[in-house]
């Protein structure tokens, strides 16, 4: 199977979730990868299961000169960047809106919005010149409607969003294509490490979330992270190449309930092992 044959891609938040099922699905299909995240060891597993055309390069998409090395590291590997895939995420700062830090809320703002933000930019840079591109940022369906995350996070994937149609409107004479994903309740470690888990258990509490969130989309199963891969595939490839400025729903179909649902949340904090309490206010 082929589809992105020659195509250069940078997947940040690559080395989990997400991110690495979009690694391996890229790979398969002839792309070139540089997995840029903040995890070294999951990072460069992935890696070196992969082959040589996936690299690891140790990204913090919180620093500016982070995306501007993993750029560079694109183009010193594979000679030149076709896909920016800005998908890094965090939980980031939750609770109600009178108890937030300020300081955690800065933390998450920079990851979520400013980390994308930049992941874009340096993508022009370089797609610019070339007139041709595709950039693909990863919002969520919280940034649609409340009660899927916390105040912040929704914030900053709603902003994502109009960012994405923005951004697209601007880079669309030079041929540079811009899009997001909005996926729902996918089964990855992200939950419980907005609660303090280590990677690791992060990943044990995956079981969990699949039955609840089976529960909470209409077609009856949790959205696993290859659902995900498979549209930032689509987008990616030439089958896309009249599709920009989109935010594409990936989440089978969820209703408007879901955190602020109180069994979902009771549900939640019991796979988690956190006090419900801790969502706070949805
Ligand atoms: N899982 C869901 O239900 C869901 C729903 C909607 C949106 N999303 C979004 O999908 C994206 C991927 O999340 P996931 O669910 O695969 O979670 P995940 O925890 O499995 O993956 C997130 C990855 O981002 C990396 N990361 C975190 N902070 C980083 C930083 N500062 N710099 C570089 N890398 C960093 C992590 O190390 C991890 O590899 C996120 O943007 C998330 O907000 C997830």
């Amino acid at each position: 199977m082929g589809g992105l044959e020659g195509k250069v891609a940078v997947i940040t938040g690559g080395a989990s979730g997400i991110g690495a099922a979009s690694v391996r699905l890229f790979a398969q299909n002839g792309g070139k990868v540089v997995v840029a995240d903040i995890m070294e060891d999951q990072g460069q597993a992935l890696a070196n299961e992969l082959g040589t055309d996936v690299v690891y390069k140790k990204t913090n998409v919180f620093f500016e000169e982070d995306i501007k090395a993993v750029v560079n590291e694109a183009f010193a590997r594979f000679g030149k960047l076709d896909i920016m895939f800005n998908n890094a995420g965090v939980g980031g700062v939750t609770g109600p809106v009178d108890e937030t830090n300020m300081e955690a809320f800065d933390i998450t703002v920079g990851v979520l919005l400013k980390g994308v933000f930049m992941g874009m930019k340096h993508a022009a840079l370089v797609m610019k010149p070339r007139r041709s591109g595709c950039i693909i940022n990863t919002a969520s369906i919280a940034g649609l409607q409340t009660g899927f995350g916390g105040h912040t996070y929704s914030a900053c994937k709603a902003a994502v969003i109009h960012l994405t149609r923005s951004v697209a409107m601007e880079l669309g004479e030079f041929g540079i294509r811009v899009n997001c994903i909005c996926p729902g309740a996918i089964a990855t470690p992200i939950f419980a490490k907005t609660f303090g888990a280590g990677h690791e258990d992060a990943l044990k509490s995956v079981d969990g979330l699949k039955d609840i969130f089976a529960g909470v989309a209409a077609l009856g199963r949790s959205g696993f992270p290859e659902d995900v891969a498979k549209a930032a595939f689509f987008l990616a490839g030439d089958d896309a190449q009249f599709i920009s400025g989109e935010a594409l729903k990936v989440d089978g179909g969820i209703g408007g309930r879901f955190l602020s649902d109180e069994d979902t949340k009771n549900k939640m904090a019991a796979a988690l092992g956190i006090d419900p309490e801790f969502f706070g206010a949805l």
